[in-house]
């Protein structure tokens, strides 16, 4: 179970030809169960913090700690199985293997960890009612409609009971009705699992499902704000703190192309 998530001190450079800092200097607590959305202009370093926090990508200097542990401390083979044990991940581009059924995909992380076949199914089965797939479950994902395809990701990213999920713009390719389903399914789980969240969003609307948002702009923490109780007001939030960090509004734009 997972109890906390400490970043502190983060940076990231990026060598190069000219060596680029991504992250300055970042320090953030999310505690568990809780569902934290991360919003920023393009390039401000989100999807830079989110790969870190995946341990995808190491950090420059600075610590990301779960349970007071440094992952990245673990052998290449320990770090690899804590990601597919410990984590979901959830993508803009879904990330599923199109000529495989909806139901071939959901099962992959059990498939690669051995499960038998029976509890397979059983688990299968279960998700599929709660998201809503069951009908689809033996089609191929070129066959289903971008909805149907991230909430099968979803499926496939909470199907071996993750600690916490990682969500990089979930509703980037959907429309305002697929992205409402995909975020009330995100924080159903969220509530009756607590499984502990961090999405990535340039969607007002999604982030307004959060606890919490965290503004970053240039790579440095720029705000927070709490939701309360009110999802309204909590939209309204946003966009005010949106507004007041700039950028160019085609990047906080709720629609990409
Ligand atoms: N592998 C890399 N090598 C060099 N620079 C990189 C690399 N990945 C990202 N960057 C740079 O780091 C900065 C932050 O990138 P990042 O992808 O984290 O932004 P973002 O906030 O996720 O943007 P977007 O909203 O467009 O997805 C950008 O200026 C980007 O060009
Ligand atoms: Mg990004």
């Amino acid at each position: 179970m997972l109890d906390m998530l400490k970043i502190k001190n983060l940076s990231k450079v990026y060598d190069g030809k000219v060596a680029y800092r991504a992250l300055n200097d970042i320090d953030l607590t999310i505690e568990a169960g809780e569902f934290v959305g991360i919003m920023g202009p393009s390039g401000s370093g989100k999807t830079t913090l989110l790969n870190m926090v995946a341990t995808i990508d190491r950090p420059t200097s600075g610590a990301i700690l779960l349970n007071d542990k440094d992952p990245f401390r673990l052998k290449q083979n320990d770090l690899a199985l804590f990601r597919r044990r410990k984590l979901g991940f959830v993508f803009q581009d879904f990330n599923l293997l199109p000529t495989l059924t909806v139901e071939e995909n959901i099962v992959l992380p059990l498939t690669l960890d051995g499960e038998k076949v029976k509890v397979m199914e059983e688990k299968v089965e279960a998700i599929a009612e709660r998201l809503g797939i069951t009908e689809i479950l033996n089609k191929r994902i070129y066959e289903i409609s971008g909805g149907q395809a991230q909430r099968t990701a979803i499926a496939r990213a909470i199907i071996h009971d993750p600690d916490m999920i990682l969500a990089d713009e979930p509703t980037g390719n959907l429309d305002s009705k697929s992205s409402r389903a995909v975020m009330e399914t995100l924080e159903t789980i969220n509530k009756k699992e607590k499984t502990t969240m961090m999405m990535v969003t340039h969607d007002s609307i999604a982030a307004s499902y959060c606890d919490r948002v965290v503004f970053i702009k240039d790579g440095k923490l720029f705000n927070e704000i709490h939701r309360g109780d009110n999802r309204q007001a909590f939209f309204q939030k946003i966009i005010d703190v949106l507004s007041l960090l700039g950028g160019d509004s085609h990047d906080l734009s709720t629609i990409r192309v």
